[in-house]
Formats: structure tokens, C-alpha cells, sequence
């Protein structure tokens, strides 16, 4: 096919892209800072990740992907478009992209992404589930006829699935996932401590002492917000057993679904698993303790990919090595035209 090939995860917390023979170029924010009144883009990507909680009323910070899916299309739109102009330039031939989508989403949220990518600039778009080409960069043997469970814990949603003959057998894809963690994080301070902080400062917290297994030897760090009382700024100790417990909950939830996919899984393929292990992909993977969890909670070995952040990314990078192979294992290429024409015959798309 003419043009380049392009892989796009559009995840709800960041975009990352790769360019076939390039590897990835691309990884920003999915967030975007608008004019309130008029609501004109001024901003897009790693630029915004600042702003957030220091924008002025007059600045409104939107994040356009909500739960795995578009729920800003027209943000969505002028994002990858800038970010495809960006790539390619003034190539005579508009490129071809494999985009991803999280396990669980409706046809008309699959047709939605399929229009967004030829909108964007696309000549032609093909869809793929997240965590078969999470799978795929994290170096797992997806084309073997035997099971394999790979868990990619996003900042929207945690997808599972169980994946053999380069598909997706049993999947399930919740919402609990790196962001609500963060806003228990929040709402923990400020239950607990009568302290308010913001987003980025949960995050920073989730990351620096965060744990999903409660570390050994427990670790604390200096923070800073404000005094829900007294409205003023201050300092704060928080630790790493305040933080778990913050998340416990949530952290159950995700152990748990992992163990319902398990008990929907035909026995054989549970037998594969649990030989081959379950493969912890997405950003939230990199939660200190987080492979131990799903090892509490399933008695299966459970490994942290490589570079967690980018499999997605670099599965569907390699997946464009061969067309040929992504047909034969049912995923095809849309044009604009196919999209409108199937949607008029059938109403499922896909
Ligand atoms: N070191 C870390 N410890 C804990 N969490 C982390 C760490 N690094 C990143 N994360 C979390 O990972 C999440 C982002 O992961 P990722 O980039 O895979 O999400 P996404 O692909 O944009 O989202 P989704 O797949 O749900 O649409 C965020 O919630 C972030 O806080
Ligand atoms: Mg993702």
C-alpha cells in the first residue's frame, strides 16, 4: 500500500505513535487546553500536562478520551490531525494507520474511531484491540495455539484478555484503572488529612510511594497542598501504607476482574496460562507491587513487560511488518468510502 504506515495507541491518558521503520515518534498528553469562551484549541499534548490545575478561568483543560474511547471527537479530530500533519509532511500519499481500541467497545465506538482516524488525514484505518498488540510489544508468542492472558492497566481502563491464534478469546475491559486511582488518592488527603491537592500532585504521589502489595519496609515522602480548614498552602508526610489503603479498594476491583476472566476461560487455555504466565502491560503495570497482586489473587507468575508504556504502540508497529498476516487474522483495512458504504448495508461494522 502507498504512504506511510502509521500505529497509533490513543489511549485516554497519552498518544503514542510509531512510524513503520521508525520506531515510535510521538508520545504526548491526551489532553488539550481550549479558550472557554470560544472554545477554539490553544494548546494540545505534553504542553497542557503543566496547566492542569494552574489554567485561568479563561483556559478550559479538556481531556478528549475518557474511559478508552472519544468522547470529544472534534478535540480528538484536531489532535491527530496536527500530530499526522506533523509526521507526514507534505507526502503525496495520505498515510495508512492501525489504530487501537479497548477490548469491550461498541460497534458504533469502533466506527467512531475508524471515522476519527480517516478524518484525521488517514487514506485508510484498521482497527486493533489494545491488548493483543500490548501483547504483541511485549515480545509474546500470540500466534501459538495456546492461551496467553496479557492485563493492560491504562489510565481509563484495564483490558484482559486471553489471546491464542493471534485473537482475542475471552476478554473483559473495566473502568477502574490508573485515573480513578489517582482521584482516591485525592480523596483520601482530604478525608483524612483536611488537605486538598490536585491531579498531578496525586499522581506524583502514586508514583513516587504508591504500591498495589504493601511494601516491607514502608516509605514516605514530603508533599504539598492546601489546608481544607484554613485554606492555606502546607506541607505533608504521606506514606506508602496511607496510599495503598487509598487505592485498596480499587486495586481489588482490578485483581478481581483478572480473576473473573480466569474462571470464563475454557480449561485448556487455563492450563496454557498458567505455564506461560500473565503479562502486566500500560503504565498503571509499573505500580510498585502490582504483578504481586494479580500473583495473590490468581497463583499464576505474573511479569511486568518491558517499557509497559509503549507495547501497545510497539505492537502495532510491528504488526504493520505484514499485512498480509493482519488479513489473514481478520483485520482489514476501511477507506472513508468502505466506512460509509457498510454503514448504510449493516449496522454492525465490524
Ligand atoms: N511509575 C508508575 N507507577 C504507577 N502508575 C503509573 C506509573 N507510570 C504511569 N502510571 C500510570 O499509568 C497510567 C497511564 O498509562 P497508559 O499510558 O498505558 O494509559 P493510556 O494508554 O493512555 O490509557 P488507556 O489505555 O486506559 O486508554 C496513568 O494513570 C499513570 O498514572
Ligand atoms: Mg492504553
Amino acid at each position: 500500500m502507498a504512504g506511510l504506515n502509521i500505529g497509533i495507541d490513543l489511549g485516554t491518558t497519552s498518544v503514542v505513535i510509531y512510524v513503520q521503520k521508525k520506531g515510535i515518534v510521538l508520545s504526548e498528553a491526551s489532553v488539550a487546553a481550549c479558550d472557554t469562551d470560544t472554545g477554539k484549541i490553544l494548546a494540545i499534548g505534553n504542553m497542557v500536562y503543566d496547566m492542569i490545575g494552574r489554567n485561568p478561568d479563561s483556559v478550559t483543560i479538556i481531556r478528549p478520551m475518557k474511559d478508552g474511547v472519544v468522547s470529544d471527537f472534534s478535540i480528538v479530530q484536531s489532535m491527530l490531525t496536527y500530530y499526522i500533519q506533523k509526521i507526514c509532511g507534505n507526502k503525496m500519499f495520505k498515510p495508512n494507520i492501525v489504530i487501537c481500541t479497548p477490548s469491550s467497545v461498541t460497534n458504533l465506538e469502533k466506527r467512531t474511531i475508524l471515522e476519527l482516524a480517516i478524518s484525521s488525514g488517514a487514506a485508510r484505518a484498521c482497527l486493533m484491540e489494545e491488548p493483543l498488540a500490548a501483547a504483541i510489544g511485549a515480545g509474546v508468542d500470540v500466534s501459538k495455539p495456546s492461551g496467553v492472558m496479557v492485563v493492560d492497566i491504562g489510565g481509563g481502563t484495564t483490558d484482559i484478555a486471553v489471546l491464542t491464534m493471534g485473537s482475542v478469546a475471552v476478554s473483559d475491559s473495566i473502568k477502574t484503572a490508573g485515573n480513578v486511582l489517582n482521584e482516591d488518592i485525592v480523596n483520601y488527603v482530604r478525608r483524612e488529612r483536611n488537605i486538598l491537592i490536585g491531579e498531578n500532585m496525586a499522581e506524583s504521589i502514586k508514583k513516587q510511594v504508591g504500591c498495589a502489595y504493601l511494601r516491607e519496609a514502608e516509605i514516605a515522602m514530603n508533599s504539598r497542598g492546601k489546608n481544607y480548614i484554613t485554606q492555606m498552602p502546607c506541607n505533608f508526610e504521606i506514606s506508602s501504607t496511607e496510599v495503598y489503603l487509598a487505592m485498596r479498594e480499587k486495586l481489588e476491583i482490578i485483581g478481581n476482574a483478572v480473576r473473573a476472566v480466569l474462571e470464563k476461560t475454557p480449561p485448556e487455555m487455563s492450563a496454557d496460562i498458567a505455564d506461560r504466565g500473565i503479562y502486566l502491560t500500560g503504565g498503571g503495570a509499573l505500580l510498585e507491587g502490582m504483578d504481586e497482586l494479580i500473583y495473590r489473587k490468581t497463583g499464576i507468575k505474573t511479569k511486568v513487560a518491558e517499557d509497559p508504556v509503549n507495547c501497545v504502540a510497539n505492537g502495532l508497529g510491528e504488526t504493520m511488518r505484514s499485512f498480509d498476516k493482519l488479513r489473514e487474522n481478520g483485520y482489514f483495512f476501511r477507506t472513508g468510502d468502505d466506512i460509509q458504504s457498510y454503514t448504510r448495508e449493516h449496522e454492525d461494522l465490524m
